[in-house]
């Protein structure tokens, strides 16, 4: 059998209520917070308020970067380390999506390693701990509660970088499905194939092993059967597709995912697009061609729980995302730089394939998207 690797040093809460009933846990960390979160949801959804009257009560002390952008980069990340040691914070509680998670994880990172962010890029080689890290994620997407990873882009570069560490794992996350309720249901459903994706591209990566599949076959049932009910508003399909999104970090953790993550940056990079719809958009064609090219066996196992390409498409449909590069209005004209972008963008997703791909192979995908 082959060899298995499984870590993690995250305690998970996961139920109604759980931020109510576990920041107060924060006082075991540090002394002095800093939540790390985006613009607008933090407020509107009325989590700051509350979490604000949680830290009053018991008494921990706090400041708020509320700045983080939707595809964060390097300044962003700098801007909040900045704020951190102004305001000398020694714990990071980052409440978001993945952007606001991942921004958290630098930050925790580089208040503690001097440089630049960038020094970082790739398995991180960090001389001291980060500081402690807090989750509450609010997307049913990322999975980046559980994960090494965050993901910034490199503006210098056109490009998202990863930066990889167990170091930078969360110690806690609370995982609160009542946040799902202020998520519309179009985010649901983006960030709900987001979660889809990095299952199937976990299954599907030469670096899986018995746990990691066992995570991303769950995750792809969950998603598979409740995440059109989410949409929707069925509470307790949110809460699977909530779960189903952590099993698929702890799914990528292991194995990192592969091509259609790689390609589907170019559309975030070139149109701004949603990671998830981006993703979403190419992975029926990534399987096409995959099952083309070595991969039969890997991708007819997992259709038996997520059905054949053409079902996936309108399933992806049905969920109200495009599955066709023409919906986002791509021009065929913008083929040749997409294809570029995402020989970029795939090449560490590459090592973790049975074959790496050429231009061709790109071009291939990217058509039949088209
Ligand atoms: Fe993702």
């Amino acid at each position: 059998m082959k060899e298995i690797y499984f870590y993690t040093p995250t305690k998970i809460y996961f139920e109604r209520g759980s931020i109510l009933k576990y920041l107060p846990l924060v006082k075991n960390y540090g002394k002095k917070v800093l939540i790390v979160s985006g613009k607008n949801f933090i407020y509107k959804s009325g989590l700051f308020e509350k979490i604000k009257n949680i830290f009053e009560k018991e008494k921990i002390d706090f400041s708020i970067f509320s700045n983080v952008k939707p595809e964060p980069d390097i300044e962003n990340v700098e801007e909040g380390v900045e704020f951190c040691i102004k305001e000398n914070c020694d714990i990071i509680v980052a409440i978001g999506g993945g952007s606001a998670l991942d921004v958290g994880k630098c930050i925790a990172l580089r208040v503690k390693n001097n440089g630049n962010l960038k020094n970082y890029f790739g398995e991180a080689n960090l001389k001291n701990e980060p500081l402690p890290i807090i989750a509450i994620p609010t997307t049913c997407g990322t999975g980046s509660e559980v994960t090494r990873y965050a993901v910034i882009i490199d503006k210098n570069e056109n490009t998202k970088k990863t930066i990889a560490s167990e170091k930078i794992m969360p110690i806690l996350t609370l995982l609160d499905p009542d946040v799902l309720d202020y998520l519309p249901p179009k985010l649901t459903g983006a960030t709900g194939m987001d979660a889809f994706c990095h299952s199937a591209e976990s299954y599907l990566a030469t670096t899986a092993d018995y746990m990691s599949k066992l995570f991303a076959i769950e995750s792809l049932k969950l998603l598979s059967e409740n995440l059109k009910k989410a949409i929707e508003g069925d509470k307790e399909a949110k809460e699977k597709i909530f779960l189903a999104s952590t099993l698929a970090g702890y799914a990528i953790n292991k194995t990192g995912t592969i091509i259609v993550h790689g390609i589907g940056y170019s559309l975030t990079i070139k149109y701004g697009t949603h990671h998830g719809t981006a993703n979403a958009l190419f992975l029926p064609y990534v399987l096409e061609f995959m099952k083309e090219n070595g991969y039969v066996e890997e991708i007819k196992e997992m259709e038996k729980t997520i059905g054949n390409t053409s079902e996936l498409k309108n399933f992806i449909s049905k969920i109200g995302l495009p599955v066709k590069l023409r919906e986002i209005g791509a021009e065929e004209r913008d083929i040749e730089e997409l294809v570029e972008l995402s020989i970029k963008g795939c090449e560490r997703a590459m090592k973790r394939m049975k074959f790496v791909l050429n231009k061709e192979s790109f071009l291939k995908i990217i058509t039949s998207a088209f």
